[in-house]
Order: C-alpha cells, then structure tokens, then sequence
C-alpha cells in the first residue's frame, strides 16, 4: 500500500478541526493519515484523537517556530484560528500569517484555509448602516480572517480558501439556542429577516474540507463555499418545533437592538447577521449546497441535524 500522505490538522481537538480529523480516521482506506496539533498534546480530547488514530503534535499558532516544526512532513493542512478565544482581529491576522508562513517554510503542498468574507469589501467603513468596530472593522471575527487571505497568496502557498457557514451546533455550544421569552414562549433570536441564512453541522465542515483534500489540486487558488441549507429563521424555528415538541418562535430584532445586547461580541454578531441580512443574495450565492454535498455526500440538512442533537439543544 502507498504511504498515507498526512495532513496536519490545526484546531484538531476542536469542532472544525476535530471534524478534518475524524472524516480522515474514518476513511481507513483513503489516502490521508491525520496529524492532530494542539498546545496541549496530554489533554483528554488529544488523548481520544491519538486512541482514534491520529498522531498528536504540538503546536500554538502564536509561535511560529512550533508550527513548522508540526508542518514538517505534512502533505497538506487544514488552517483555522479561533477569535473567541482573543476577540482580537489583529491577533487572529497575525496567527493566520503564521500558518502561512510555517505552511510554505514546511513545503506544504495544500492548505485549507477556514475564512470568511472581508465585510469591508460590501461595507466600507464610511457607511453607517452599521457601527464600525475597534476603529477599523465591520465584521471584526470575519474581516480579519478576509484580510488573512492575502498571507497565504502572497507567500504562494497552495491553497483553497474554504468560506464556512454559522454552525446549527451555535444551538447547543454558542448561547443560540431557544429562550423563553417574557411571554412565556421559547424563541430563537437573530436580526435576520425574512432572509435566509446559510447552516450548517460543523461535522459537516470537516467532511467537506477532507472531500477537498481528496479533489487533490482542483481547488488549489479558488475560494469555495459550503453550507448544509439555506433557511430563514421562521423556517428554524419550525423544525426546532417539530423536533422538539415544543414550540419555538422566531424573534427577528433590529439590528441595533442585538447589538446592544451586551454579551462579549454581541455588537460584531450583530454586524454579522445584517450583512448577511443586507447581503444575502452574495453570501447565500457563496455557498453552494449541492457543491458542499459533492465534497460531502453525507452532508446533512437541518432536520437531520436536528433529529441527532435535539437532546443537546439547552432549553433555558
Ligand atoms: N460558530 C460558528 O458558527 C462559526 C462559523 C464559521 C466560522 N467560525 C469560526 O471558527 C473559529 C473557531 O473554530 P472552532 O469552532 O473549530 O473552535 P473550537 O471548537 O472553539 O476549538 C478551538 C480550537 O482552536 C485551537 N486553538 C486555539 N488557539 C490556538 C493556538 N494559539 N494555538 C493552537 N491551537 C489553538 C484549540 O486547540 P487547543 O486548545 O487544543 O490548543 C481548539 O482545537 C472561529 O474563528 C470562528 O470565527 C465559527
């Protein structure tokens, strides 16, 4: 048998990364074996990635040293930074150089790079339809990642710039989920309209991202976009009806009222969900669900999704 070519897994033992992973694990016949970093390597979820059949490096993406060390001998990466852990958008671009240039000091042959859009391409700043933030962002967790394209281009390193979408798993982990409201009933809230907003499992992200390895060289320089469907939040709200038994409304707010708010990030969310309101025609255009199926055909709708996790969705 030829020798596995590995591809080295950055987030591994979170949800995207940990998807890359186990979509990998999980095609014992396939071509790739799976490298799994992390700054933790004797932590439970890299000890359960390691049983599974990965092996566990470290790496921070704030050392860049450490990163090509991890890269070296990988045939291909999946690259993906974290703005929750920071909230800084200077520190994800500067970890997101990082990744690129340890990808081209390691020779890497493939990236997958998680991104987003560069609101700022839509939004510039001297519009006022919505706040710019910390001086010099719209969208502070996607312009960041936007800008961060650039790295991986200019550095010519290979690679497909992978557009994801909100995870439904926001339901469970990411305060999402239905709330009571002051009448009594369970409401999903987001300044979304009657617009439609593209989801999707984040286990799916992983299976799309590995069905990109698997394309070898076709996606090297394009950006491509997945989604597991489009649905409004009325549409969410009816299928969490359905699979919960118990019936969720949609509280759609301007805005300004979700940014307002008052969580961390609430105003950089809010910013979010009214550019893909405003702009739904582009970012629904930008993720594709058929394409995300022919990388993944496994890829699961909302309902199927749901009927997994339900048990999981906090009720509060
Ligand atoms: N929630 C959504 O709907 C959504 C949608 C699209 C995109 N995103 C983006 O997804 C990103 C987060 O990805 P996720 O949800 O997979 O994260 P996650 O489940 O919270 O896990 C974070 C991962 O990042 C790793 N990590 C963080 N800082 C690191 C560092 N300095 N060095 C090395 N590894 C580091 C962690 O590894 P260790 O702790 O093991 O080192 C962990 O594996 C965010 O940037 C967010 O903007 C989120």
């Amino acid at each position: 048998m030829a020798e596995k070519k590995i591809v080295a897994v950055v987030g591994a033992t979170g949800a995207q990364g940990g998807g890359v992973v186990r979509a990998i694990l999980a095609d014992k016949g396939g071509p790739f074996a799976a490298r799994a970093i992390t700054r933790k390597p004797d932590s439970e979820k890299a000890r359960e990635l390691a049983k599974l059949g990965a092996e566990v490096v470290a790496g921070d993406l704030d050392d860049v040293e450490s990163l090509k060390k991890a890269f070296k001998g990988a045939y291909g990466a999946y690259c993906v930074t974290n703005y929750w852990e920071h909230f800084s958008p200077e520190r994800e671009a500067a970890q997101a150089r990082a990744l690129a240039e340890a990808a081209r000091h390691a020779g890497v042959q493939h990236v997958v790079w998680s991104t987003l859009e560069d609101t700022r391409a839509w939004v510039p700043l001297t519009d006022t339809r919505m706040p710019t933030l910390m001086g010099k962002y719209k969208v502070p967790h996607f312009d960041a990642k936007g800008e961060a394209n650039r790295y991986f281009t200019e550095l010519g390193v290979p690679t497909t710039f992978l557009l994801t979408s909100f995870y439904w798993d926001n339901l469970i982990f990411f305060g999402m989920g239905p709330k009571r409201g002051p009448d009594g009933k369970f409401a999903i809230t987001m300044p979304m309209g009657d617009k439609k907003l593209p989801a999707i499992a984040v286990e799916d992200i992983g299976k799309c991202a590995y069905g990109v390895f698997k394309k070898g060289k076709e996606f090297i320089g394009k950006t491509v976009g997945i989604a597991g469907e489009h649905l409004t939040g009325a549409q969410m709200a009816a299928a969490l009806t359905k699979a919960l038994g118990q019936e969720v409304v949609y509280n759609d707010v301007p805005p300004d009222v979700y940014r307002s708010f008052g969580f961390p990030g609430a105003d950089d969310l809010g910013n979010m969900f009214q550019f893909k309101r405003d702009f739904q025609k582009v970012f629904c255009g930008a993720r594709d669900v058929g394409f995300a199926k022919s990388l993944n055909p496994a890829l699961q709708t909302f309902d199927a999704w749901l009927a997994k996790n339900k048990q999981r969705i906090p009720l509060e």
